[in-house]
């Protein structure tokens, strides 16, 4: 099951699913799509953490045993379902942010990988073991591992399925930061997040996600057009007369 829960405008959803380490089958991963399009949609949710209940697992990966009776087609309506759920974590007009305690593997790392933010506990271990299954990765791991850690680094990691742990992880920029507890790291970081202008934070991830695509001098352009529009904002004009006025700014969405 998905657990979601709000403390003011920060919102910790959940994977539960103890008796298999929150590995995702179809029951769980609908859900965690279906709660994740809420979330897009909702305004008053500024910044979204994701993560595993329990010590063991973030989420030990798709459900082998339900996958392994799929049939070609199956597995494209499975695949699916995972990148609609990596989709909205990587677009979602707000910040996500990944708490990864113990297992992030297979799917459960490229859901992770997914989130804008990555923050690891020392127990976390990392990887794409799918090539020790015979498949290959299918929510995203063959695309984004290499946007976060480089060609290189992704093809010895997808290639090989080696498990990495969190200073591992950290050197090769798979995780932003290792802490314990690590939602205590994820949760201060939200916060942080839902007190900035979610205007700025949503261009800005619109902006970014276009980084390592695309034409380099359209994606400028786009910027700079976005840099001129956002002074039409209640926001900006907060942050900049709030920094004038040498007191801290209220931003409120407008
Ligand atoms: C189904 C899983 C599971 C998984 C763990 N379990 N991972 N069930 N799918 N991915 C279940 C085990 O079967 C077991 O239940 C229980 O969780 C506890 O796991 P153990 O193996 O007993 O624990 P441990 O020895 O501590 O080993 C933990 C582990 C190992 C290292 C995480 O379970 C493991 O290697 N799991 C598979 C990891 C993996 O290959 N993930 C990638 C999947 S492919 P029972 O009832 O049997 O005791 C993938 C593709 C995504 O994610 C893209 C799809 C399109």
């Amino acid at each position: 099951m998905i657990k979601v829960e709000r403390e003011a405008a920060t919102v910790l959803v959940t994977i539960d699913r103890p008796e298999a380490m929150n590995a995702l089958d179809v029951a769980t991963l609908t859900e965690l799509r279906d709660r994740l399009r809420e979330l897009a949609a909702d305004e008053s949710a500024r910044a979204v953490i994701l993560t595993g209940a329990g010590e063991k697992a973030f989420v030990a990966g798709a459900d082998i045993k339900y996958m392994s009776g799929l049939d070609v087609e199956q597995a494209k309506e499975w695949g699916a379902l995972g990148h609609e759920a990596g989709r909205l974590l990587e677009t979602m007009p707000k910040p996500t942010i990944a708490a990864i305690n113990g297992f992030a593997l297979g799917g459960g790392c490229e859901l992770a990988l997914a989130c804008d933010i990555r923050y690891a506990a020392t127990s976390a271990k990392l990887g794409q073991p799918e090539v020790n299954l015979g498949i290959i990765p299918g929510w995203g791991g063959t695309q984004r591992l290499a946007r976060v850690c480089g060609l290189g680094v992704a093809k010895e990691l997808i290639f090989t399925g080696r498990i990495v742990g969190a200073d591992e992880a950290l050197r090769i920029g798979l995780v932003n930061a290792v802490q314990d507890p690590v939602l205590d790291k994820a949760r201060e970081v939200a916060t942080l997040l839902a007190s900035k202008s979610p205007i700025a934070l949503r261009l800005m991830k619109e902006l970014a996600n276009r980084a390592l695509g695309g034409d380099h001098a359209e994606n400028l352009a786009a910027e700079g057009e976005t840099f001129g529009e956002i002074f039409s904002s209640e926001d900006a004009k907060e942050g900049m007369t709030a920094f004038v006025e040498k007191r801290e700014p209220r931003f409120s969405g407008r």
